[in-house]
C-alpha cells in the first residue's frame, strides 16, 4: 500500500453504528472486553463451556514453555461429536446442516444433522477399515462437495489428522504436502465442475502419489468419490467411496481425545520456498472457532442461514464452514461453483433462494462485483441479509461501503475480520452489536485477545502511527507448531520480538487517533492474491527450476481486483535465446504445473539483469515500481544503477 493510499484511508471518517435492533439482542455486549481483560483465561474457560467435553480440563493454559502453548490441559473431547452428534442428541437431527448447491444448477442436496451423523460415521468406519487410525495423516483433495466436510469430520472422529489441499494446487504441490506429513490415505474425486464442464482431480493424485513414492513415501490407499463420472485410471491402491463408505455401518461411537490432540495440518506459504504445515489441535481450536463464529457474526443458530463463500481447502473453510458453524449447529449454504457461472448473478440468486442471513466473503470478490455494476445484485431479493463479513485482505473503504449499501441494503453491519492460517480463528474484528464500524478498519482485538502495533524495537507505537502487528498473549486457537519443525516455528513467529515474547504476524498496521487498527498488508515476501497467500520465493524457485531460466524475481504488484497480482522478472539462460511469447507461455505453464493455477503470473517480463544491492540482494521494491508503472524510486543502493533503465525499457510480455 502506498503512503498516499494510507493517508486517504486515515481520513476516512464515515462511521456505521450497530443497528439498534441488533444491538439490543446481540450475543456479546461491550462488557465482554472489560471482563476478558480482567481475566483472559477465565474468559476462554467460559467460552470452552460452549463445547461438550467428556472430561473437563484441569488447567486452562500452560504457557510454562513459551512459545509452546497447551490449552485446556487434561480435558478430553471429540470434535466430530461436537459438530454433529450432540445436535442430534439435542433434538436437532432434522435441522438442515448443509444446503449444498452444486455447480450444475439443478444439482442440489440438503443434509440434515442426522444425515451428517450417519455419513460421518460411515466414513469413519471406512477409514478404520482402510487401516487409518489415531494420529495418522490423511490428505483430502476434493471439490466443494459434502463429502469434503464428511471426510474432515470422519478424520476428526477417529483422531486422524487431516490435511486438506486446495483443488487448485498441482500434483507437485500435492505431492510435497503428502510427503511432508507422510499421509497414509488420500481422499479425492474423479473430478469436479468448473464453469459448466467437468475438470479432473484424480490424475493429479495419481501423479502426486507416484512422485511421493519416488521420494520414498508410499501411500497405501486412495479413496475416490465419483462426482463427474469421467473416466479415471485405476490402481490397486484405489477404492471407490460409493463402494465402501455408502455400504459401511452408520454406527460408530466417537472416542474422546486429549484437548491437545492434533486436529489438522494446513499448509500455507511462508517467506521461503517450502510451505509450512501449520498444526492446530482440538480443544482450543474448536473453542475459539465456535466462540468467534457466534460472537462476530452474532449467530442465532435457530433462525440464521449462514454462508461463507470460501473453499474448504483454505483455513477460512476449516474454521468458518466446517468447525465453527457446525459446532454451533446452524444451517448453512455450501456452494460448489464460481460466483459468475452460469451467470453473473449466481451468488445473489442463491442468497435469495436460501434466504441467507449472514454472508462472509473476500474483498476481491466484492471488487469484481462492483465492477460489474449493482444492476446484477439488484435483480435478486437480498432482504434476508442481516450481517456481512469480509476476510483475507484489507478491504478498501469503497468496497466496504458498496458491500454494505448494495448487498446489505445500507443497513447491516459489515465485520472486517483479521486473522491468519496460523491464528486459526478471527482475532481482530468489530463486534456487530457493539462497535461503530469504520470502513477499511478491522477495528480492535476481540475480547480475550492481545494485539498491538509496535516499532522495530518492539515498543508499542502511539495512536496515529504505524508499525508491525503483534499478538501479545497466547490464544486458544493459535498454531502449536510447524509440522515436524519446531525450530522454524520459533524462528518464524517468535524470534522477531523475542524479548517481549510477542507473536510476529508479518503484517504492517497502523493505529488511528482512536487506537483502532488498520491492516496494511504483508511486510515480508508474502503476496496476497485474491485473498490467497503466495510466497514470492516459492514462485521464484518454480521458475528457476525450468531449464531455460537462469534467475527470477517475483513481486506482488497492486491490482485493482485481486489486491495483488504476481509479476515475474526472468533472466533466461544464454542457450534459450532472448525469449518470445512462446517462452513466456512455457514459463507460465511451468508455474502452473509446479504450484498450481493460482500462482500463475499476471505478467512475465524477460529481462537482461535484475536490480541488486552490492551485497547481492534483489531490490524487489524497484521491480514493484516498474510493475505498477510508477517512476522508479531511489536506486542509489544498487550495484549498477543503469539496470533499472534497461528493465523499464525492456520487453514486457504478458501472459
Ligand atoms: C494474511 C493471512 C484469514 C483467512 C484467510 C487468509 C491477510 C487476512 C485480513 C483482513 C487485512 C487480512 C493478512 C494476513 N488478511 N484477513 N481482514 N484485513 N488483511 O489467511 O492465507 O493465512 O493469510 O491475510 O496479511 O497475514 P492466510
Amino acid at each position: 500500500m502506498t503512503d498516499e493510499t494510507l493517508s486517504n484511508l486515515l481520513h476516512e471518517n464515515r462511521r456505521f453504528a450497530p443497528p439498534p435492533e441488533l444491538a439490543a439482542h446481540a450475543n456479546v455486549t461491550a462488557d465482554a472486553y472489560a471482563e476478558a481483560a480482567a481475566d483472559p483465561e477465565g474468559f476462554w474457560e467460559r467460552a470452552a463451556e460452549r463445547l461438550t467435553w467428556e472430561r473437563r480440563w484441569d488447567r486452562v493454559l500452560d504457557w510454562d514453555q513459551p512459545p509452546f502453548a497447551k490449552w485446556f490441559l487434561g480435558g478430553t473431547l471429540n470434535a466430530a461429536y461436537n459438530c454433529v452428534d450432540r445436535h442430534v442428541e439435542n433434538g436437532l437431527g432434522d435441522r438442515v446442516a448443509l444446503h449444498w448447491v452444486g455447480e450444475p444448477a439443478d444439482d442440489t442436496r440438503d443434509l440434515t444433522y442426522a444425515d451428517l451423523k450417519d455419513e460421518v460415521s460411515r466414513a469413519a468406519n471406512t477409514l478404520l477399515a482402510l487401516g487409518v487410525g489415531d494420529g495418522d495423516r490423511v490428505a483430502i483433495y476434493l471439490p466443494m462437495i459434502p463429502e469434503a466436510v464428511v471426510a474432515m469430520l470422519a478424520c476428526a472422529r477417529i483422531g486422524a489428522i487431516h490435511t486438506v489441499v486446495f483443488g487448485g494446487f498441482s500434483a507437485e504441490a500435492l505431492a510435497s504436502r503428502i510427503e511432508d506429513c507422510e499421509a497414509k490415505l488420500v481422499i479425492t474425486a474423479d473430478g469436479g465442475y468448473r464453469r459448466g464442464a467437468p475438470s479432473s482431480l484424480k490424475p493429479a493424485v495419481d501423479d502426486a502419489v507416484e512422485i511421493a513414492a519416488r521420494a520414498g513415501h508410499e501411500v497405501p490407499h486412495v479413496l475416490v468419490v465419483r462426482r463427474t463420472g469421467q473416466d479415471v485410471a485405476w490402481h490397486e491402491r484405489d477404492v471407490w467411496w460409493h463402494e465402501t463408505v455408502d455400504t459401511a455401518s452408520a454406527t460408530h461411537t466417537p472416542q474422546a481425545f486429549d484437548a491437545e490432540h492434533p486436529l489438522f495440518v494446513m499448509y500455507t506459504s511462508g517467506t521461503t520456498g517450502r510451505p509450512k504445515g501449520i498444526l492446530h489441535t482440538t480443544g482450543g481450536y474448536l473453542t475459539q472457532a465456535s466462540w468467534t463464529h457466534w460472537a462476530v457474526f452474532d449467530l442465532k443458530a435457530d433462525t440464521d442461514v449462514y454462508w461463507c463463500s470460501a473453499d474448504i481447502g483454505w483455513i477460512t473453510g476449516h474454521s468458518y464452514i466446517v468447525y465453527g458453524p457446525l459446532a454451533n449447529g446452524v444451517t448453512q449454504v455450501m456452494y460448489e461453483g464460481t460466483p459468475d457461472f452460469p451467470e453473473r448473478g449466481r451468488w445473489w440468486q442463491i442468497i435469495a433462494e436460501k434466504k441467507v442471513s449472514i454472508f462472509y466473503t473476500a474483498p476481491t470478490a466484492i471488487r469484481s462485483f462492483m465492477k460489474q455494476g449493482r444492476e446484477i445484485p439488484d435483480r435478486s431479493d437480498l432482504s434476508s441479509i442481516r450481517l456481512l463479513g469480509s476476510v483475507g485482505e484489507p478491504i478498501n473503504p469503497e468496497a466496504y461501503v458498496w458491500y454494505r449499501d448494495v448487498i446489505g441494503g445500507g443497513k447491516v453491519p459489515v465485520v472486517d475480520t483479521w486473522w491468519q492460517t496460523e491464528t486459526g480463528a478471527i482475532l481482530i474484528s468489530p463486534l456487530p452489536g457493539v462497535t461503530s464500524g469504520k470502513p477499511g478498519s478491522a477495528m480492535t482485538a476481540l475480547p480475550g485477545i492481545g494485539a498491538d502495533v509496535v516499532d522495530d524495537a518492539g515498543t508499542p507505537v502511539p495512536n496515529g502511527s504505524g508499525g508491525y502487528l503483534v499478538l501479545t498473549r497466547p490464544w486458544p486457537s493459535m498454531l502449536r507448531t510447524i509440522w515436524g519443525d519446531d525450530e522454524r516455528y520459533v524462528d518464524t513467529y517468535w524470534s522477531r520480538f523475542k524479548e517481549q515474547g510477542y507473536y510476529f504476524a508479518g503484517d504492517g498496521a497502523k493505529k488511528d487517533e482512536d487506537g483502532d487498527i488498520w491492516l496494511l498488508g504483508r511486510v515480508d515476501d508474502v503476496m496476497n492474491v485474491s485473498g490467497h497467500r503466495l510466497s514470492t520465493t516459492e514462485i521464484e524457485s518454480a521458475l528457476v527450476s525450468h531449464p531455460k531460466v537462469a534467475e527470477a524475481a517475483v513481486v506482488g504488484a497492486s491490482d485493482e481486483t485481486t489486491g495483488q497480482a504476481v509479476v515475474a522478472y526472468v533472466i533466461l539462460r544464454e542457450e534459450a535465446g532472448d525469449g518470445g511469447p512462446e517462452v513466456v507461455q512455457e514459463l507460465s505453464a511451468h508455474v502452473r504445473t509446479q504450484i498450481g493455477p493460482i500462482a500463475k503470473p499476471r505478467q512475465i517480463m524477460i529481462v537482461p539483469e535484475l536490480p541488486k544491492t552490492r551485497s547481492g540482494k534483489i531490490m524487489r521494491r524497484l521491480l514493484r515500481d516498474v510493475a505498477e508503472q510508477r517512476a522508479v524510486g531511489d536506486v542509489t543502493t544498487l550495484a549498477d544503477s543503469a539496470i533499472m533503465e534497461l528493465i523499464a525499457a525492456g520487453k514486457a510480455q504478458s501472459t
